[in-house]
């Protein structure tokens, strides 16, 4: 890429290594489900250009708000191909969703109710998320013990059943699918095992007949020393071919992460240099808020460009962030090349969580441009204040 030609901050979007997730994650689905969905997890990163990608190679959007629905809608996806998850919902993309063949898993009681409101003369399907307690299911992969889900319908006491009753009685609502979605920090094969495991349990102890198991999302991306795509796929469908007949159950899939981490690569400018006391503090155009809006991390897949070696070794370099918050603070390099203002820094794999959780402040969002060969798009200008201010009526 000619690094000239973009402007920093900004992300950019490499678009053979997004089509080469999705369809290494395809192939894994298609070498043992017939019958198989990949949702994109909308949440995770919902830049436009990008659906178009995930709507234009096949996969469905996985949304889980009023928003996201509308959005994947705008951006091209039928509403047969959303899987519509989550507490967010509203009544009126709810029924829109349902009465359009969307796959809609129903997370709380509320939904039940808006049921009520589908023209009786139609027949319709439903999903069930269930609630899923790690402790119970998969304690090593529960690392805090007083951990538990707020989501779903929990039928480790009654709630799962009175769902179920309730559809049951409407008389034209069929649960037609279980929603099994929890994520873990080990993403470990053992989660999908058990995860498996209990969602047959269920199926067996309420008779359930199902057309699709959603088994969500949280598996690693194309990692070394993590488990693959096909690792996981394999693991899920030995897991289910010990009830289901896995070549009739479509099993639907939410990756988020795994798909949209690597595609994504954030650049920022070196703006200013200062010395205070030993540290020579390297203030960058870019912020943790830009590729760490949670502020865990304690360090980035990152490089340098151009990385001059007939520079000075400096001792510390302390590289901080745009904005005003003290802790808006990246990383440290010991005994490192003198890094200069204009300097680029490239932070890779920051796809997920990133842009979408980025925050209004200070500075407006960040150009995004998609890269496609040696051509470089820009896919969504800087935002400046005209675009902060719409939907907004001043008093005067
Ligand atoms: C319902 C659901 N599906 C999918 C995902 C995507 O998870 P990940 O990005 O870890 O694959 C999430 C994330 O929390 C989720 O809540």
């Amino acid at each position: 890429m000619n690094i000239n030609k973009i402007q920093t901050p900004c992300y950019v979007l490499e678009e053979d290594k997004l089509l080469h997730n999705i369809k290494t994650f395809k192939e894994a689905l298609n070498n043992r489900f017939n019958n198989n969905i990949l949702g994109y997890s909308v949440k995770t990163n919902s830049t436009p250009v990008l659906l178009d990608y995930i709507n234009k190679e096949g996969c469905y959007a996985e949304v889980v708000s009023y928003h996201e629905y509308s959005l994947a809608l705008s951006c091209g996806f039928k509403a047969n191909r959303i899987v519509y998850n989550g507490p967010l919902k509203n009544k009126e993309t709810f029924l829109h969703a349902i009465q359009n063949g969307a796959y809609v898993n129903i997370d709380s009681k509320r939904e039940l109710d808006w049921l009520c409101d589908l023209p009786s003369e139609g027949r319709y399907s439903v999903g069930l998320r269930v609630n899923l307690d790690l402790q119970k299911i998969s304690p090593d992969d529960c690392k805090d013990k007083e951990d538990f889900s707020r989501f779903g319908f929990s039928s480790e006491n009654e709630e799962f059943l009175e769902a179920l009753n309730y559809i049951r009685n409407l008389g034209n609502v069929n649960v037609r699918g279980l929603h099994l979605h929890r994520t873990s920090k080990t993403r470990s094969l053992d989660l999908y095992r058990n995860i498996c495991k209990y969602g047959i349990k269920i199926v067996e102890k309420y008779h359930l007949n199902l057309d699709y198991l959603d088994i969500g999302g949280g598996y690693y991306g194309d990692l070394p020393g993590k488990p693959t795509y096909q690792d996981y796929v394999d693991t899920i469908a030995d897991s289910l071919s010990v009830y289901f007949d896995t070549s009739k159950l479509t099993v639907i899939v939410e990756p988020g992460n795994a798909i949209i981490a690597s595609p994504f690569t954030f650049y920022s400018s070196v703006i200013d240099i200062k010395n205070i006391g030993s540290n020579r503090v390297v203030v960058i155009d870019g912020s943790r808020n830009d590729i760490d809006p949670f502020f865990h991390k304690t360090d980035y897949f990152k490089s340098f460009i151009p990385v001059q070696k007939d520079r000075l070794l400096i001792p510390r370099q302390v590289f901080v962030g745009c904005t005003c918050l003290e802790n808006d603070r990246l990383f440290v390099l010991n005994n490192h090349y003198e890094v200069r203002v204009g300097d680029i820094i490239k932070f890779s794999f920051v796809g997920a969580y990133t842009i979408c959780l980025s925050p209004l402040f200070i500075r407006y969002f960040p150009r995004i441009y998609v890269q496609n060969g040696n051509e470089l798009l820009l896919s969504r200008e800087e935002w400046t204040e005209k675009d902060y201010l719409q939907q907004n009526v001043l008093n005067s």
